[in-house]
């Protein structure tokens, strides 16, 4: 089958979560977890942002063998040759080079015309390809750019020696089926984009970064920028995690797959978060701790029965411990109560269940979440002995 590229920027745009801070240990660590993850390429940083940046992609770049490290540079030589320098004993090192492209960004920010934006493309990318072969070039907010425009400064890219071309939803502004058409548009009307990788980099500001990044995919997208948890700028990026089972579990429709090491996902989401401090909700798709549990009473019967009535995925292939996937609360049936005693080492009569479950519906209507501890004290009353 096919594959997508899976190009992990945790390090990099994950690092700019607001708050977050990742030293260069903390890199390392996640960068190795990255590897046994399976990833194809780890963006380590931005190493001309500071010393600090610098040493974490240098230290990742010596310690990974694998995937390609990547380091991001502005498209000016002394970001570049900071790159360069980062990714010295990088076993393979690309450098990812980046220039606005929409006029607002050129009007309000770089203060630079189309035309100059244009040469300084065709100059700093055969630059940048003066260090290392592989190349990636992202015209930074792509998707208000104007297409035309975007089509004529990637064929200067790709023809300047740009290995990758990278189509970001800087904003996380664009929706799916325009993602799809502005990526066809792209393909077609760019010469030469024939012989270089075409990749997808979506933020989340409208929920949709994942999707978008999907819907690239079916237009033509082989490598797909993600981070673990979807960490990253404001609302973050699209999360590995996400596109990944995505693909994984609906093959049938993508019709290629990725190198990712599915079982080591929730270790990897694990390290994240207790290295950034940043907690993800609950309700997160794939990794969240409510995804493999169920509250009401029909769907832990179904669930009881068979876990594929209300669960897409087998939660061991993601790496998550298996639990029973019940969760008492106020939605729950008499069937999932004694199959969770059960579980928890309690064997009563049913009149005695009758009765506990009579209680415990008494308790979920006065307490928001009915523990373990809550359920047993109710059974056990001083009568009940647990059996082992
Ligand atoms: O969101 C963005 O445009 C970026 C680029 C540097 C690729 O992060
Ligand atoms: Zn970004």
């Amino acid at each position: 089958m096919e594959k997508v590229k899976i190009f992990d920027t945790t390090l990099r745009d994950g690092e700019q979560t607001p708050r977050v801070n990742l030293n260069k240990e903390d890199k390392i660590m996640i960068a190795k977890q990255l590897e046994k993850l399976g990833v194809d390429i780890i963006e380590a940083g931005f190493p001309a942002s500071s010393v600090g940046d610098f040493e974490g992609v240098r230290a990742v770049a010596q310690v990974v063998e694998k995937p390609i490290v990547c380091a991001l540079s502005r498209l000016v030589k002394e970001d570049i040759q900071r790159a360069a320098e980062a990714l010295k004993y990088a076993k393979h090192p690309r450098i990812h080079v980046f220039l606005a492209t929409s006029d607002i960004h050129l009007k309000h920010k770089l203060k630079m015309t189309r035309q100059q934006v244009i040469d300084r493309t065709r100059e700093l990318v055969s630059y940048a390809k003066t260090f290392v072969d592989d190349i990636q070039f992202s015209a930074e907010d792509a998707t208000r750019t104007d297409k035309d425009y975007l089509c004529q400064v990637y064929k200067v890219a790709i023809s300047s020696g740009a290995t990758t071309i990278n189509v970001p939803d800087t904003v996380g502004f664009i929706q799916p089926m325009e993602y799809y058409e502005f990526i066809s548009y792209i393909k077609k009307n760019t010469k030469g984009i024939e012989n270089v990788t075409i990749s997808a980099h979506c933020h989340d500001d409208l929920g949709l970064a994942t999707a978008n990044a999907l819907s690239g995919v079916m237009a033509g997208v082989r490598q797909i920028e993600c981070t673990i948890n979807g960490f990253g700028e404001r609302a973050g990026n699209t999360a590995l995690e996400e596109a990944v089972m995505a693909i994984d579990t609906r093959s049938d429709m993508y019709g290629i797959s990725t190198n990712i090491n599915t079982r080591q996902i929730y270790k990897t989401s694990k390290l994240v978060t207790s290295l950034t401090g940043v907690e993800i909700a609950p309700t997160k798709s794939v990794i969240g701790e409510n995804c493999f549990l169920h509250e009401s009473g029909i769907h832990q019967d179904g669930i009881i029965k068979n876990r594929s009535t209300y669960e897409i995925m087998d939660s061991s292939k993601i790496g998550i411990p298996k639990n029973d996937g019940l969760v008492l609360g106020k939605h729950s049936g008499r069937h999932a109560f004694k199959v969770f005693l059960e579980h928890n080492g309690f064997h009563f009569e049913d009149e005695k269940i009758n009765e506990a479950f009579a209680e415990f519906k008494k308790l979920t209507d006065t307490k928001k979440y009915v523990t373990v501890e809550d359920i047993t004290s109710l059974l056990t009353n001083g009568e009940v002995e647990k059996e082992n």
